[in-house]
C-alpha cells in the first residue's frame, strides 16, 4: 500500500516492517502509511509553505506570521562589553551574564530557575515579577548591583514586533498559558516588575525569539549562517530577508538591506492549509493538548508531542490486536507518559541494530511483548521520527531556494536535534534531494537564545548609539 516506484519518494520512506505474519504486517504498515508522504504530497507541502510564506510577508491571511524581528544585521566582530540574556520559553528559564570581546563570548555566567508549573498556567503579573526577582537575585550573585546593563529578552512565543524592543505577546505555546499577558508587550512588563523592584539597573534593549538568538550565535561560528532552527519542545525557523520584500516595518527605515524574519513555523496549517496531511492520530493529539486547534506543525514535529503521537498510534494498534497481544497497560493509556527521549532511545537501537532501550522503556510501561513487537514499536518510532525530519525539511529546502544565496549554513539548536540520534542525517540527505544544487550545511549553534540574546543586545546597543547620532 505505502510502496513507492519513484526513487525519490522511495528515499524519504523508512525500510519496510519484517514481521513473520504477513497480514499483520500489511495492517501495521497501512496504519502507519499515511505518515510517509508521496512525492505528490511532498511537493503540495512545499507549494503551500511557499504561497503561506509569500501571503505572511504581504501582510495576507496566512497561517505563518512571517514577524519582522527589526534585526537588520549580524555581529560584525565589534561587539564588547557585558551583557545580560535571559531565556524565557524552553525547556528551562535561565539569567546569563556575558563578556563579549571582539564579538566572541569570552566569560559567561548561568544561573538556572525553577518555573513552577503554577507560573506559568497563571497571571502574567506573577510571572514577570518572579523574572524580575530573579535578574535581582543573579545581578546582587555577581557583584553587579549598581551598575548599568544591557539585556536581551529570549521570549520565545509569538509576538507581533513594532521595534527591536517592543514584543506583544500572540499566543502562549507549549507549556505556558498565563492568558492575561496575551495582547500584552512582553518587554514593558518585563521593564514594569524590574522597576517596581528598583533594585538593579538594568536595561531591556531587545527582545528576541530563539531562533533569531540562534541565527545570530551561528553567525558568530560561522558567517555563512543565514538561517536559525529550533527542534526541541517547540519547532520554528527564521532566516535572513531582503528589507525591500518586508512590508511590516513600523517606525522609520535606515536604508536596511536584509532583516530576520521569524517565521513562526509552529503555527503552518492552523488555518487548514495542511489537512491534508493530517491524520486521526494527530486529531487526537491535538484535542489533547494544552493549546487544542493551534500550533498544528509544530504538533507533526517538536519534541513536545513526538512521543505522544507514538502512544497514541501504539495504543490504537493494541487495541486493533495487532501489538502486545491487544493488551494495553495503564501506563500505555495515559496521556503524555511517553516522552519524546524515549522515541531517541528507541531510534538509538535501531541505529545500533540492538533492543536493548527499547526493552527497558516497554518495561517501565508494565507491557508483555514479543521481539516482533518490539520490531513494531521500533518502526512506529521510525516513522513518527522520518515525518517530522521531512516536513523540516521541505521547508528549510524552500527557504534555501528562495533564498538563494550561494552558500547557507543553517544553525540549529534545540534537545530534539541534539539527541535523536539521525534527524540530522536525515535532514542532509532530505535537503539535498529537494534543493538540487543548493550549498548548506546543518551547524548546531548550541545555547543560541542565551547567547544570542546578548550579542543581540550588543547589536542594538550599537543600532542605538547609530541612529541616534543620524
Ligand atoms: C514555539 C514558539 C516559537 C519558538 C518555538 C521554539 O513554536 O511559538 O516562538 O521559536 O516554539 O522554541
Amino acid at each position: 500500500m505505502c510502496e513507492s516506484n519513484n526513487s525519490v519518494e522511495a528515499a524519504m520512506h523508512v525500510a519496510p516492517l519484517e514481521l513473520s505474519d504477513n497480514r499483520r504486517q500489511q495492517q501495521i504498515e497501512a496504519a502507519l502509511c499515511e505518515l510517509q508522504f508521496t512525492m505528490e504530497t511532498v511537493k503540495k507541502i512545499g507549494r503551500v509553505f511557499e504561497s503561506e510564506l509569500e501571503k505572511g510577508i504581504h501582510e495576507e491571511p496566512s497561517s505563518l506570521q512571517m514577524e519582522n524581528t527589526y534585526i537588520p544585521e549580524l555581529p560584525d566582530g565589534t561587539e564588547k562589553g557585558k551583557f545580560l540574556a535571559l531565556d524565557l520559553g524552553g525547556t528551562n528559564f535561565r539569567v546569563i551574564l556575558l563578556e563579549l570581546d571582539d564579538g566572541k563570548v569570552t566569560d559567561e555566567k548561568v544561573k538556572h530557575y525553577h518555573l513552577d508549573d503554577e507560573l506559568k498556567v497563571g497571571c502574567g503579573d506573577r510571572l514577570f515579577g518572579f523574572l524580575a526577582e530573579c535578574i535581582s537575585d543573579f545581578v546582587k550573585e555577581q557583584n553587579l548591583t549598581g551598575a548599568r546593563l544591557p539585556l536581551g529578552f529570549t521570549f520565545s512565543f509569538p509576538m507581533i514586533q513594532k521595534a527591536l524592543d517592543v514584543g506583544i505577546l500572540v499566543t502562549w505555546t507549549k507549556t505556558f498559558n498565563c492568558p492575561s499577558v496575551v495582547g500584552k508587550d512582553a518587554v514593558q512588563m518585563l521593564k514594569d516588575a524590574i522597576h517596581r523592584r528598583g533594585d538593579t539597573h538594568v536595561e531591556v534593549l531587545a527582545v528576541l525569539n530563539d531562533t533569531t538568538g540562534t541565527l545570530v550565535q551561528g553567525a558568530v561560528l560561522d558567517n555563512r549562517t543565514a538561517i536559525g532552527l529550533i527542534l526541541g519542545t517547540g519547532s520554528n525557523a527564521c532566516y535572513l530577508e531582503r528589507a525591500d520584500r518586508v512590508q511590516h516595518w513600523e517606525g522609520q527605515r535606515h536604508g536596511e538591506k536584509q532583516v530576520i524574519i521569524d517565521i513562526e513555523w509552529g503555527a503552518f496549517g492552523d488555518n487548514g492549509v495542511l489537512d491534508f496531511i493530517k491524520t486521526d492520530y494527530d486529531r487526537e493529539v491535538d484535542k489533547n493538548s494544552l493549546l487544542a486547534t493551534s500550533f498544528t506543525f509544530e504538533k507533526y514535529i517538536s519534541g513536545k508531542y513526538l512521543g505522544e503521537i507514538v502512544r497514541v498510534i501504539l495504543v490504537r494498534l493494541t487495541a486493533n490486536g495487532l501489538l502486545f497481544d491487544g493488551i494495553a497497560s495503564k501506563k500505555l493509556l495515559s496521556q503524555n507518559s511517553f516522552p519524546t527521549s524515549y522515541v531517541s532511545q528507541i531510534e538509538q537501537d535501531t541505529v545500533d541494530g540492538g533492543n536493548k532501550n527499547t526493552e527497558d522503556i516497554l518495561d517501565k510501561f508494565n507491557l508483555q511483548y514479543t521481539t516482533e513487537d518490539i520490531a513494531v514499536v521500533k518502526y512506529v518510532c521510525e516513522v513518527v521520527s522520518n515525518r517530522s525530519a521531512l516536513l523540516v525539511s521541505i521547508c528549510l529546502s524552500r527557504l534555501l531556494i528562495r533564498m538563494d544565496r550561494p552558500d547557507t549554513t543553517i544553525a540549529v539548536d534545540g534537545s530534539l536535534f541534539k539527541h535523536h540520534p539521525r534527524l540530522k542525517t536525515w535532514m542532509n540527505k532530505y535537503i539535498q534531494l529537494l534543493a538540487p544544487g543548493k550549498k548548506f550545511r546543518l551547524l548546531l549553534a548550541e545555547d543560541g537564545s542565551g547567547k544570542g540574546a546578548g550579542i543581540v543586545a550588543a547589536i542594538a546597543l550599537r543600532l542605538k548609539e547609530r541612529f541616534q547620532e543620524t
